[in-house]
């Protein structure tokens, strides 16, 4: 978004007064004095007013390719967390997970600064999709599916029925697709070890109507197009 622009929305300034205060030396950006009212200012960025933090009027809405061996946290003393990988700015304009990964499962990630859309996209009322791929010990075959359709029994509650397609089995290992409507703790790989299957690798492919970009890298980010934002808004009826 454009500086003079990003002002305009998030001061509630005029474009012209947003510009007039960008000639008069009154705007940072990262805390540097920025002249250039028409600077695009991407994702992550710190904008300031007069020493005053000015917000995106929209927030700051982040897809994540989250790597394995990271926590799902905001901070922790020991271990990298999610949002280590962000820059400051991100951070500090409050930008936060919304939902868990194991620290060993990988791929799609939302961080969002809009709470009640992350509070709506976890509740359990709504049953958004979540749909990730597993490489799991063993065969699998129809019995498991039929047993992921039927609700595969924990020791503290029963899953709702899931989709399990099978798509690679046989020998050692086997690979699968798997679409949950809910999202407790482990959940995945909680259903397969009840199955007699160790899941060895998982991986997010698809929260609600958001999938995950191909083409970012491990450990990689960037800020949702506004095509993802409306659909996500719209699946939690926010639209
Ligand atoms: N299910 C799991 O077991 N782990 C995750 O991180 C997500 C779903």
């Amino acid at each position: 978004m454009r500086l003079d622009k990003l002002l305009a929305q998030g001061a509630g300034l005029s474009r012209s007064d947003a510009k007039k205060a960008v000639r008069e030396g009154r705007v940072r950006v990262d805390g540097q004095p920025e002249s250039d009212a028409g600077r695009k200012i991407g994702e992550g960025r710190t904008v300031s007013l007069d020493g005053q933090a000015v917000g995106r009027p929209d927030g700051l809405h982040l897809m994540m390719n989250k790597p394995a061996g990271v926590l799902t946290a905001a901070r922790d003393a020991r271990a990298r967390t999610v949002m280590d990988l962000l820059p400051e700015g991100a951070r500090r304009a409050g930008c936060m997970p919304a939902g868990r990964l194991d620290k060993d499962t990988e791929g799609l990630l939302l961080l969002t600064t809009d709470g009640e859309m992350a509070h709506r996209l976890l509740s359990p009322k709504r049953g958004i999709a979540k749909e990730y791929r597993a490489r799991v010990t063993g065969t699998l075959g129809k019995c498991d599916v039929a047993a992921f359709m039927g609700g595969v029994r924990l020791k503290d509650f029963t899953a709702k029925p899931a989709a399990l397609t099978i798509l690679e089995s046989g020998g050692q290992t086997s690979l699968a697709r798997v679409v949950l409507h809910e999202g407790k703790n482990r959940q995945v790989r909680r259903m397969f070890s009840a199955l007699g299957h160790e899941v060895t690798a998982l991986e997010r492919l698809r929260f609600g109507p958001l999938t995950l970009d191909a083409g970012l890298p491990k450990g990689g980010w960037r800020e949702l197009t506004a095509e993802e934002l409306a659909a996500l808004r719209e699946a939690v009826s926010l639209g």
